[in-house]
C-alpha cells in the first residue's frame, strides 16, 4: 500500500530536525531512506550490475524503475543509462522534493513494456508481478528476507515463467541502522556490549534477477562477463559508512548460512 501522507510529514519533520543537529555526513541515508537513500543498501557494483544485464539484453536498452520513490538509485543507474526512467504511483511524496522530469506519476498497474523492469523494495503487500511480468523482459528486484511482496510474501518471478537468472546479498537500510544507532546514538552502550552487539550483524535483502527464458542464458553471460571485471574500489562516497560498520564488499558474515559473502553473485 503506498504512503499515508500524513505519516510522511511527520517522517519529513523528523528527518529536519536530524539535520539541524548536524549529524555525521552520510548518515542520513540510513536513517531517513526515503528521503535521501533508498529501502534496499547499495554499491556502485550494484549500479553496474544493473547497468550490465540491462546492457546484455539490448544496446540501448529499455530501464524502468517501478516505484522508484524520490528515485535515488534510478539517479545513479541514468548515469550509465540516460534514458532509464522511473514511475511512482503516489505523487503526493514530491510536496518534500522536486519531481524530476524523467520519474512519471503512475502506477505499476500501467508498466509499458521494458526491457528492464528494476522493483526496488516493495511494502509488504503490494503485489504487482503480474503486471510487470507482462511487460518487462527482465525484471530485478530487491526484497527482504521473510517475505514482503505478494499475499503468500513472495517477491518472486518463477510463477510467471520467468528464469531466475543470479541473486545476491547485500544489507537493508535497516540494518546499517543498527549498526549505526549502536555505535553513534546510544551513549550508554560500553564498547564491549557494542562488539557482542556487532557479532550479530545480519543483512537481510536480497537482490534475483529474472529473465524471460530465451534471454536468460545471454543475460547471465553478460553479468558473468561483467563481474570478471567488477572493480569494486570505483565506489560513492556513502560507501565509507558500509565499510565502517562492518558491511564490507565481499564481507563474510558468521550470523549467515547460505551466501555469507555480501555481494557475492549465485548463479545456482
Ligand atoms: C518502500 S518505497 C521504496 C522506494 C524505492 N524503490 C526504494 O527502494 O527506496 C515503495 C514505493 O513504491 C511506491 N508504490 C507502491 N505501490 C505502487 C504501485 N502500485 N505503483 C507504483 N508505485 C508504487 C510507493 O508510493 C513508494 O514510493
Amino acid at each position: 500500500m503506498p504512503f499515508k501522507l500524513q505519516e510522511l510529514r511527520q517522517a519529513y519533520t523528523a528527518y529536519q530536525e536530524f539535520l539541524g543537529k548536524n549529524p555525521p555526513a552520510r548518515h542520513a541515508r540510513y536513517i531517513f531512506p526515503f528521503f535521501v537513500g533508498s529501502y534496499f543498501t547499495y554499491r556502485k557494483v550494484d549500479v553496474r550490475r544493473v547497468v550490465a544485464i540491462a546492457g546484455a539484453i539490448d544496446e540501448i536498452p529499455s530501464y524502468l524503475d517501478v516505484g522508484c520513490g524520490y528515485g535515488d538509485f534510478l539517479e545513479k543507474v541514468r548515469g550509465y543509462l540516460p534514458q532509464a526512467t522511473g514511475i511512482e504511483k503516489e505523487g503526493g511524496i514530491f510536496e518534500f522534493a522536486r519531481k524530476p522530469d524523467y520519474v512519471e506519476i503512475a502506477g505499476a498497474e500501467q508498466c509499458p513494456a521494458v526491457d528492464v523492469a528494476f522493483v526496488g523494495w516493495m511494502e509488504p503487500g503490494t503485489d504487482f508481478r503480474s503486471r510487470i511480468a507482462k511487460a518487462a523482459k527482465c525484471v530485478i528486484t530487491t526484497f527482504d528476507a521473510g517475505g514482503q511482496c505478494g499475499i503468500n510474501g513472495g517477491c518472486e518471478y518463477d510463477e510467471f515463467d520467468f528464469e531466475q537468472v543470479a541473486w545476491w546479498r547485500t544489507p537493508s537500510w535497516i540494518d546499517v541502522n543498527a549498526e549505526l544507532m549502536n555505535r553513534y546514538y546510544t551513549p550508554s552502550l560500553t564498547v564491549e556490549r557494542n562488539e557482542q552487539l556487532t557479532k550479530l550483524r545480519s543483512a537481510h535483502n536480497f537482490w534475483y534477477v529474472y529473465a524471460r527464458p530465451d534471454l536468460a542464458e545471454r543475460v547471465r553471460a553478460g553479468l558473468k562477463a561483467h563481474l570478471a571485471a567488477e572493480n569494486a574500489n570505483d565506489c560513492y562516497d556513502f560507501e565509507s559508512v558500509l565499510d565502517e560498520c562492518g558491511f564490507g564488499y565481499m564481507e563474510e558474515l558468521s550470523t549467515l548460512t547460505k551466501a555469507r559473502k555480501l555481494w557475492e553473485v549465485m548463479f545456482d
